[in-house]
């Protein structure tokens, strides 16, 4: 997770240095806050994908480490959710004999989860976006997109939404991400 105070936000066309808090700080959460707005699931999803971290192995691609939360709209954090994600390869496809860039996490006591990945390639149509399922103990599963800040493609997408962007900033070549998932828990 970075430190510094100065970090680089992934921007159009290139990175940007700013100046400002780092993604350690987790989203401020106000009691009955809203969940996190649902998304189409798409075609490409598949059931049964591994429990693990490292979703990409040795595959080419910008690497990207991807965390956060899933917390209740009262502001707990969720333990035992699962967090299930798959995503395009770097050049844009999915993999849908097997299970490359699939694989599911299993949240802690602070509701943490985490994935080493890389980044999403484009698709016809479609800027570039995580998929993913969170689903609370007992509770109802949140289908859902994840984006990137600044990405030129978003304005051009109908499915971007600027509340599902991650926070995102690179150091030493790996894209650190975040985003804080709020369930009807
Ligand atoms: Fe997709």
């Amino acid at each position: 997770m970075p430190s510094r105070r100065h970090v680089l936000l992934l921007g159009t066309g290139g990175l940007i240095a700013v100046t400002g808090p780092t993604l350690a700080q987790p989203l401020a959460c106000t009691p009955g806050i809203a969940a996190t707005e649902r998304q189409t699931e798409g075609p490409f999803f598949r059931g049964g994908s591994p429990l693990r971290v490292n979703l990409a192995g040795q595959l080419r691609g910008e690497r990207v480490n991807l965390d956060g939360v899933v917390m209740a709209r009262a502001c707990q954090p969720v333990r035992g959710a699962i967090v299930d994600i798959w995503h395009a390869d770097s050049a844009g496809d999915y993999d849908n004999r097997g299970y490359e860039l699939r694989g599911h996490q299993i949240t802690d006591e602070r509701g943490a989860w985490r994935f080493e990945t890389i980044a999403p390639g484009r698709y016809p149509g479609r800027t570039p976006h995580y998929h993913v399922k969170v689903t609370p103990p007992g509770g109802r599963t949140l289908t859902t997109q994840l984006y990137f800040p600044g990405d030129p493609d978003n304005a051009r997408d109908g499915l971007y939404k600027p509340s599902l962007q991650m926070r995102a900033v690179k150091a030493a070549a790996v894209v650190t991400a975040r985003f804080d998932f709020i369930v009807e828990a």
